[in-house]
Order: structure tokens, then sequence, then C-alpha cells
């Protein structure tokens, strides 16, 4: 059985239908805004997914910018350079942040990475090759997810627990954000700053965040952990069959400047 979440056709089609609802819109709509990109920039988006990110970024850096994404995922990269096919100024690269030269060389004035880190096994090598392709006095921002932020309204606390407990490996590591200060001052990035960007879902409506990943949980976990298809599918009706509907989850963006 494979642990991490393979961002292969099909979960890349469920990722990116997830990426339109209102909740990652506004996610997106952040990190825009806390990108505060000018006209002429050059960004690399490292695991750009879907490329919906990428595709703003492209709007906003116009036609004398360059709007460059990454990703190991074919699938992902796929999807990201249909979306921008006809936007000047953006380039699609298969590939991600791994070790010393594994992204393209730039320099870029912007590095970009959200919900991408929490699966990278080597935190520090990842910052240090980030670090390396910016120019200096460029930002970088990442953003990710601690799972132990997640709130869900459910009658079975057991069974929940050890639902989510076996999602956790879908990812490398569902708490980074808590080390991520230290690592990005650890690798020489100076002005860091996080903000806390919750989504929040207080009805179930198949245009949420939450309904989204609870179909992406619920097809992860039958196998692991001593949990079934049965189990997997009564956890589904527990958190969704209900008249109070509550779930929330905090992510992290991290801002940072290469000195
Ligand atoms: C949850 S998706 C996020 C996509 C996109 N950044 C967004 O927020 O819309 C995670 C993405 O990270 C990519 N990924 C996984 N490991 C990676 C690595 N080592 N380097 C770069 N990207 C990676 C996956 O292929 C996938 O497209």
């Amino acid at each position: 059985m494979s642990t991490l979440l393979p961002f292969d056709d099909a979960s890349a089609r469920r990722i990116a239908r997830t990426y339109t609802t209102p909740d990652i819109v506004g996610q997106r709509e952040h990190t825009l805004a806390a990108l505060d990109l000018a006209p002429g920039e050059r960004v690399l988006d490292v695991g750009t997914g879907p490329g919906q990110l990428l595709a703003a970024i492209a709007d906003r850096v116009g036609p004398d910018g360059l709007a460059h994404g990454v990703d190991p995922s074919p699938a992902m990269a796929a999807m990201a350079r249909q979306r921008c096919a006809d936007r000047p100024g953006v380039t699609v690269t298969d590939g991600g942040v791994d070790g010393p030269g594994s992204l393209p060389d730039g320099p870029f004035d912007v590095v970009v990475s959200t919900q991408v880190l929490e699966y990278v096994a080597d935190i520090p090598a990842a910052l240090a090759e980030i670090h390396r392709v910016l120019r200096p006095g460029g930002r970088v921002l990442l953003l990710d997810t601690d799972w132990d932020s997640v709130v869900w309204q459910v009658r079975d606390r057991e069974r929940h627990a050890r639902v989510l407990t076996a999602w956790e490996a879908h990812l490398v590591d569902p708490r980074l954000p808590r080390t991520l200060g230290p690592a990005l001052r650890a690798a020489g990035f100076d002005a860091v700053r996080v903000d806390v960007v919750p989504l929040l879902n207080t009805a179930y409506a198949r245009d949420t965040y939450s309904a989204g990943i609870a179909e992406m949980i619920a097809a992860f976990v039958p196998g692991r952990d001593g949990l079934t298809r049965a189990d997997a599918d009564a956890w589904l009706a527990d958190v969704r069959d209900r008249d109070d509907y509550f779930f929330s989850l905090n992510r992290y963006a991290f801002r940072a400047v290469r000195p």
C-alpha cells in the first residue's frame, strides 16, 4: 500500500475541484494579497498543482513578467499547462523541490509554495534550494496545514480520531507549520512573518472544502490502521448527515525575505 497521497489523474481531478470552492478561492486571494506582486516580476510556483494560483500570478505579473510552475506529478503539470495555455509568460515544467539543483535556476523575485512542503521529506534541503533560486531581496511565501487544528462535529469521536490518524499518512508532516518559522531562519531567511488562514464551514454543501476533503479521507483510509471501507463510510455519514455541521481547519502562511 502506498503511504502518501498519489497525485495521479483521479486525485488531481478531485483536488482541482476542491480548489474551485469559495474556501480555497479565498485562500488564494489571501496568498495573492500577501505576495503583493508587481507587473514584470519573475515568480516560481513550487508544486503548482492544478495551476489556479499560477494563472492568477500570470495575470498579475503580466506579459513582461514570468510565472513558472513546477510539479513532479505529470497529471498536475498537464492540468496546469492546459489551464495557462492562453497566458503569455507562463512555463510549467516537470519536477519538484528536492535536493540541490532540483529547481530551475532563476533568479526569481518571488517563490511561492502552497500546500506542498508538508509532502516533502527534507525541509532544510528544500528551503536551501528555494533560497538558492531567489535573488537577494527576493520574497518567499509558504502555506501549509496543521492537522491538529481540525475541528469537526461528530458523534463517534473514537472512530473519528482513528480516521484522522490514518489520514495523516497522506503526507510527510501533518504538523509542519509549527516548525517552519525556525526552519526558514535556519535556512538564512529574514523578516519571517506568519498569518493564520482559517477554513470554516458551518453547513455541509458540495461546494465547500470540507465536503471535498471528507471524500478524499474516506477514499484514503480503508486498509490503514485496521479501518475498513464500512468504517470509512460510517465516518463520512457521521460528519456529513447532520443538522449541526461544523468544520474548521487552520492553514499558516509564512512570508520571508532572502537578505
Ligand atoms: C495539495 S497539492 C497543492 C497544489 C497547489 N500548490 C495549490 O495550492 O493549489 C500538492 C502538490 O504538491 C506536489 N508535490 C508533491 N511533492 C512535491 C515536491 N517534492 N516538490 C514540488 N511539488 C511537490 C504534488 O504533485 C501536488 O501537485
